[in-house]
């Protein structure tokens, strides 16, 4: 059996989409367990190229099955958008299923997200305003509506009516909102659950009976582990476990020994919305490396802020992850760059640090210590064996690698699947 989890090891948009969808080919099953349509996992192949919120990333390959599991948010209108951008370049989706168990965004979580940013002022974490907060803060409050809900449409006119009748109190009386009618919102979400009635099963079971049968399954995380609810810059970060400890409640899968816990992780740092980020560069260098790059967001198309190599906070991710192995992504990003600088640890209070703190206020205090090293200054990108990398190209990869202290098996040297030198093979 090979159950691997795919995380991401920094501040989310690592590349996870574009590992995903090269390492499905020899998956059977392919299942997102966390986040939901604040999740942008961007896929280039023969297909063309996809911007994913919630259909899991192996939804190219025939006989790969695709779950969303339960630990997933879903907003069946970006489901549903999602889906026709696929069935129009003539992806099959037959294979695709959500769990009855994940709970569904409402357009109150939408509307209540923006307003609660609102009403933050300066102190906003700069969400995606997809819902996202809001549908977990409702689920863990017990008031929440799952896909499952779907299927029983007198149960969920109840449902609805039962909790609207809250949230509009929280619109109307704590934000001055108008108050949403449950006739329109039940309308809306019956034509839902008739196109998505298909997709909607006990997933459950299927999972266990391909961990049985000791297939393949591919694990796929979303955000990054410096956004985790638990471990990340705490309040900046999402509302659910990213984290691969987070895959088995988030999938619906019992504890089994994971094969590969594979980190991914950009060649340098980025971030988008609100929090600390010690090697944030706001200086023509972060704009040198968001133009390159591209850096924006692909859900919101926010520019992300961009910086160098944070090598403390990537050791604690693999630290709190149990990384077996890691995917170094963009790699030829920093092909121009005369000379790269890689944070090792930081100074603060003038003391020197070297494990990321978990107060986000000391976090805020710490600065980069650098060490610089020679960029290797030409192209990588047509690349496909790690010994054809310029020589301090491969230098650089085994710092990261030695810093991070976790093996790199896997270096990503363009956005296409192809582009990819792989350093041991996991699956
Ligand atoms: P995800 O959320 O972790 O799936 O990552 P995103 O899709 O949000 O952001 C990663 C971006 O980098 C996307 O635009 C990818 O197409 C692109 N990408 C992935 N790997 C590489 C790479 O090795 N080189 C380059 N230049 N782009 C890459
Ligand atoms: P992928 O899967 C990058 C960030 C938001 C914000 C914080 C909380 O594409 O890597 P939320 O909408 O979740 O309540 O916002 O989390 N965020 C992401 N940043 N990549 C993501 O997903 C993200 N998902 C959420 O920008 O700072
Ligand atoms: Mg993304």
């Amino acid at each position: 059996m090979s159950v691997i989890a795919v995380v991401g090891a920094q501040w989310g948009d690592e590349g996870k989409g574009k590992i995903v969808d090269m390492l499905a080919e020899k998956a059977s099953m392919v299942i997102r367990f966390s986040g939901g349509p604040n999740a942008g996992h961007t896929v280039h192949n023969p297909y063309g190229e996809f911007s994913l919120h919630l259909v899991p990333s192996g939804i190219f390959y025939p006989h790969t099955a695709c779950i969303i599991g339960s630990g997933v948010v879903v907003s069946p209108s970006v489901l549903l958008d999602e889906l026709e951008q696929l069935w129009k370049k003539g992806v099959n989706t037959s294979k695709l299923l959500v769990s009855t168990r994940a709970h569904l965004i409402m357009p109150y979580h939408i509307i209540l997200d923006r307003l609660e940013e609102q009403a933050k002022g300066a102190g906003a974490l700069g969400t995606t305003r997809s819902g996202v907060g809001p549908a977990y803060a409702d689920k863990v409050a017990r008031l929440g509506i799952r896909a499952g809900d779907l299927a029983d449409k007198e149960g969920l006119l109840r449902r609805l009516r039962f909790v609207l009748e809250q949230k509009n109190l929280i619109l109307t009386r704590i934000h001055g909102a108008p108050p949403l009618s449950v006739e329109e919102v039940y309308d809306q979400l019956c034509q839902y659950a008739d196109r998505l009635a298909a997709f909607i099963r006990e997933t459950e079971p299927i999972i266990s009976q391909a961990v049985e049968r000791n297939e393949p399954i591919l694990l796929e995380g979303a955000q990054g582990t410096l956004l985790d609810i638990d471990f990340g810059t705490y309040p900046y970060v999402t509302s659910s476990s990213v984290i691969a400890a987070g895959a088995f409640a988030g999938a619906g899968l019992h504890p089994v020994k994971m094969d590969h816990i594979l980190g991914i992780m950009k060649a340098y740092t980025t971030r988008v919305g609100a929090g600390p980020m010690p090697t944030e560069l706001g200086d023509e260098t972060g704009e040198r490396i968001r133009q390159i790059a591209q850096e924006y967001g692909v859900t919101t198309g926010r520019p992300r802020r961009c910086g160098w190599f944070d090598a403390v906070a990537t050791r604690y991710s693999a630290l709190i992850n149990g990384f077996s192995g890691v995917a170094l992504t963009r790699l030829d990003v920093l092909d121009a760059f005369d000379s790269i600088k890689v944070c090792t640890k930081y100074k603060a209070d003038g003391k020197i640090i070297d494990q990321f703190p978990s107060s986000t206020l000391q976090l805020e205090r710490c600065q980069p210590v650098y060490d610089e090293v020679p960029g290797w200054q030409s192209p990588t990108a047509h690349l496909r064996r790690f010994q054809d990398l310029p020589p301090l190209a491969q230098s650089y990869v085994r710092k990261l690698e030695h810093l991070v202290g976790c093996p790199i098996n896997i270096i990503s040297v363009g956005p296409h699947r192809e582009q990819t030198i792989v350093t041991k093979a996991i699956l």
